[in-house]
C-alpha cells in the first residue's frame, strides 16, 4: 500500500519517534496483514467483471489452535521433540513479533522446575529463559538454598514467544500454550512446581492474587507447587524479599522432605 506522507515527511516522523524512545516497530497487538488484504475491497479491472458470475464462497476449513496445540503437544515424546513441535507451531501470533523461541533453561530431570511467565528483550535476544536483571534476581535466589539452573534446576515460561513491548499475555494465549506446558512438565519429570508471578498462577491453577497463594504450597499437574512472587516484582519492590525469601525456605524444606 502506498503511503499518503512525502518521504521527508515520514522520515521526519521516524526521527521523531526515535528521539522519544521508540526502538521497535511493532504495536501492541500482532495484526495478520494477509488477513487484511483477504477482506479488502478489490477494483474491478474490466468491464466483463461486471457481468461474470460471483465466485463461489471459499470454505476455509476452521482449525481450532487450542486443539491443534494438544495435538502437536501430544505427539512429542521427549524434550527436543516438544521443542520441536513448538519451534513448528503457527497458531499463535506472538511467533511473527519474536526474534527467538524461548524453550527452556538449566538441567532437564532436575527434582525442582521453575515456570515463569513469558520471555522479555533479553530472553527473546538470547533464546533463553530468565537471563536478564529479573533472571539474575532468579539465580541470587537459588543460589541461596542451594540451587543453580547450571545442576539442579528446569526452568520454562508459560509462553515461549516475547509478547510486543513485553505486555501481559492475553488468555487466549496462555489457553492456547497451556497443552504445551502441562506436556513440558510431563516430559520434564520434576518433584516440584515453582511458579513465578500471577500469568503461571493462571495457566497452572486457573487463578491469580500471587500476595494471596504466594508461600502456600498447593496441587497441580500431579505436583506440589509453590507460588512465589515474580523475580521482576521483588526487584520493583524489594521490601517484599522478605517474603520470597519464606517461601525459598518452604522450597527447601520440601526438598529435604521428599
Ligand atoms: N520474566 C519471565 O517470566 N520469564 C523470563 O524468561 C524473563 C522474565
Amino acid at each position: 500500500m502506498e503511503s499518503a506522507l512525502d518521504p521527508h515527511a515520514a522520515l521526519a516522523l521516524l526521527e521523531w519517534q526515535v528521539e522519544l524512545g521508540v526502538t521497535e516497530a511493532i504495536g501492541d497487538a500482532p495484526v495478520d496483514r494477509y488477513a487484511l488484504a483477504d477482506t479488502a475491497p478489490r477494483p474491478d479491472r474490466t468491464a466483463a467483471a461486471t457481468s461474470a458470475a460471483p465466485a463461489a464462497p471459499q470454505v476455509v476449513p476452521k482449525t481450532d489452535p487450542v486443539q491443534e496445540a494438544r495435538k502437536a503437544a501430544a505427539s512429542a515424546t521427549a524434550l527436543p521433540s516438544l521443542r520441536q513441535a513448538l519451534a513448528e507451531f503457527d497458531h499463535c501470533e506472538l511467533k511473527k513479533g519474536a526474534r527467538n523461541l524461548v524453550f527452556a533453561d538449566g538441567m532437564p530431570g532436575s527434582r525442582v522446575m521453575i515456570i515463569g511467565e513469558a520471555p522479555g528483550r533479553d530472553e527473546d535476544r538470547e533464546g533463553r529463559p530468565f537471563v536478564g536483571r529479573a533472571g539474575q534476581l532468579l539465580d541470587r535466589m537459588l543460589a541461596a538454598i542451594g540451587l543453580d539452573r547450571q545442576k539442579n534446576v528446569y526452568i520454562t515460561n508459560v509462553l515461549p514467544w516475547r509478547p510486543p513491548q513485553n505486555r501481559d499475555p492475553l488468555p487466549v494465549e496462555i489457553g492456547m500454550m497451556k497443552p504445551f506446558l502441562e506436556r513440558h512438565v510431563a516430559l520434564a519429570q520434576p518433584q516440584v512446581l515453582v511458579l513465578m508471578g500471577n500469568i503461571s498462577c493462571d495457566a497452572v491453577l486457573g487463578k491469580r492474587g500471587i500476595t494471596r497463594l504466594r508461600g502456600q504450597w498447593t496441587q497441580a499437574m500431579n505436583l506440589p507447587v509453590m507460588p512465589m512472587f515474580h523475580p521482576a516484582y521483588l526487584l520493583r519492590q524489594p521490601q517484599m524479599k522478605r517474603q520470597a525469601w519464606a517461601d525459598l525456605l518452604e522450597l527447601k524444606a520440601k526438598l529435604k522432605e521428599q
